[in-house]
């Protein structure tokens, strides 16, 4: 339990978490407070001098920064006082005395500090009599996905402090003095590692910048729906940004049990899969056919083949609501997990490149693909549905190829996928569903979080359905089930009653971090590396505002 101390603040009396700052304990009662170094993931740096305040001291009333200023019990701090106000307005007419006022051509715009501080707190007449000194280059050239404008800086150093304390790679620094003082790489060094893109989310002004990103949306148009990351089993938290049907970028939403504030570059940029190779139409031999005629072709096959002959082939890819709906289909549903093959660190990435190997083990579902090849041999199984699993994709690996071989023997298989891979090019029949972003669902990470992915859009063709409720129809046809679903969400309220850990969150309840499950986790905590820590207190939910400012 968090030790609370008392302080006043504004003359308001407060509890506050021992051990914070003046910022933090600011923010945890919604007190504004400008600030523009400081970030709460990591070290303290002080440099910015935005956000002063006022403390009483046994000498009298003094001005200090408040991002470094331990809170003390019985602490008297002013925000707003007229000392404080007038410091906190100069620091920032310091820092915008060079600034390029470039606004209307910045990316950074709409989500920019300076802007914001300025309107919050700044509104000072213009006044400068000399001209601006035009700090170094504009859209340099900083690493595979960065573009650095120098003279947009104004040497926060949190990216400095990020490269040197997550990612641990330390390629940009400050050089030269005083108002030369500029930020760069070192000769020959760009920045280049895993989690690169997270210093364009931290730098509070456009001076780093993403490529993939530059000049393609502003962000006032862009809408934001919670979901997660799905090419790891560590599930990072994330914000899908879209608009029109379309996603333009991913962005880290802030976990503080999870991924912090960070994403790797290998999901933040995984987003271009989304919207590329996508099947909007069903196909019979890879020739185009409509719904219509997918429905009686299926109905045929149901019909002509009893249950017992036909296979589930499920992978690590699906939400829970699709394996719940699985679970009912009896013993002939197989889980079939790739090898785990991707980049592995002791910060967030993990090898197993799919977001859902846990669910098939909270809902119990069968790995055991021998039974499976087998039954395919004896003729047993004639029929396989393989449910937005890439086999070929893992052609190379002994036991998927002997499946993809074996599977190549039956009367059919089937296909439901959102995208032309090359698994889609090798079934009888392909059934375009929606991907992650166009429906709802949950999924569990690699340790054991529970977390909701939500529906962004509509897709481009609407009669293209979720998987999971897809399914249910087809167990609603053969009369195996009387529940008919027509959202994923309600598929997950009805399940989560079987968990007693699930039982008191609704599909639209799920808190915002997720649910801890208590359920055997297959890796370690991420952070492994963690030079730095952020406050303890971050974790009470009741005193950590995080919504109220950005990162
Ligand atoms: S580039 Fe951005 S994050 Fe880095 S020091 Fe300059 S303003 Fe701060
Ligand atoms: S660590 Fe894994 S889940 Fe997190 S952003 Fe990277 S690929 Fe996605
Ligand atoms: S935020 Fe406190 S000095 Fe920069």
């Amino acid at each position: 339990m968090q030790k609370m101390i008392p302080v006043k603040i504004n003359g308001k009396d407060y509890e506050v978490p021992e051990g914070c700052n003046i910022v933090e304990a600011c923010d945890a009662h919604q007190i504004p407070l400008e600030r523009f170094c400081y970030h709460r993931y990591l070290p303290v740096d002080g440099n910015c001098r935005t956000c002063m305040v006022e403390i009483e001291t046994p000498r009298g009333r003094m001005l200090t920064i408040g991002c470094n200023t331990k809170v003390q019990p019985d602490m008297v701090i002013y925000t707003n006082s007229e000392n404080a106000v007038r410091a906190q307005k100069a620091s920032l007419e310091f820092l915008l005395l060079d600034h390029p006022l470039d606004c209307p051509i910045c990316d950074k715009a709409g989500e920019c500090y300076l802007q914001d501080n300025y309107y919050n707190f700044g509104r000072y007449d213009f006044r400068r009599i000399v001209p601006r000194y035009f700090k170094g280059g504009k859209a340099l050239d900083a690493g595979d996905h960065i573009v650095l404008d120098q003279e947009r800086c104004i040497l926060c150093t949190r990216c400095i402090r990020f490269l040197d304390n997550i990612s641990g790679t330390s390629e940009l620094g400050i050089i030269h003095r005083g108002h030369e003082s500029k930020i760069t790489t070192f000769p020959g060094k760009p920045i280049k590692n895993d989690y690169s893109g997270n210093i364009t989310d931290i730098c509070p002004v456009g001076a780093l910048t993403l490529k993939e990103f530059r000049f393609k949306q502003r962000v006032w148009f862009l809408k934001k729906t919670p979901s997660i990351c799905t090419k790891c089993a560590r599930g990072c938290s994330i914000t899908v940004e879209h608009n029109f049907g379309k996603v333009w970028r991913f962005m880290p939403k802030e976990n503080p049990y999870l991924n912090r504030v960070w994403i790797c570059d290998k999901g933040r940029f995984s987003f271009g899969e989304l919207n590329s190779n996508r099947i909007w139409n069903p196909l019979h031999h890879q020739q185009e056919i409509d719904f219509n005629q997918l429905t009686i072709e299926i109905e045929n096959i149901l019909n002509m083949y009893n249950w017992n002959e036909i296979a589930w082939l499920v992978g690590p890819y699906s939400s829970n609501e699709t394996l719940y709906i699985l679970k009912s289909f009896g013993d002939q549903v197989y889980a079939w997990i790739p090898p785990a093959t991707g980049k592995k660190d002791d910060i967030l990435m993990l090898s197993e490149e799919y977001p859902n190997e846990q669910g098939i083990r909270y809902f119990g579902i069968s790995n055991d693909l021998n039974s499976l090849l087998q039954k395919i041999d004896s003729g047993t199984i004639k029929v396989i549905f393989i449910l937005e699993s890439d086999l070929y994709k893992f052609k190379n690996d002994p036991t998927t190829k002997s499946l993809i071989d074996k599977i190549q023997n039956l009367s059919v298989a089937l296909y439901f996928t959102s995208y032309r891979d090359e698994t889609s090019k090798h079934a009888n029949y392909v059934i375009p569903i929606r991907n992650y972003v166009e429906t709802n669902g949950t999924f569990i990470n690699a340790t054991s979080i529970l977390q909701r992915a939500e529906q962004a859009y509509e897709p481009e063709n609407q009669d293209v359905g979720s998987l999971s409720i897809l399914l249910n129809q087809i167990a609603f046809y053969l009369n195996r089930t009387q529940k008919r679903y027509f959202d994923p969400s309600e598929i997950y309220n009805d399940f989560r009653l079987e968990h007693e850990e699930l039982k008191e969150y609704t599909f639209n309840s799920i808190p915002e971090y997720g649910v801890q499950l208590k359920f055997p986790k297959i890796a370690e905590e991420p952070f492994k590396n963690k030079k730095v820590d952020f406050n303890v207190f971050m974790l009470s939910k009741k005193h950590f505002i995080a919504k109220e400012h950005k990162q």
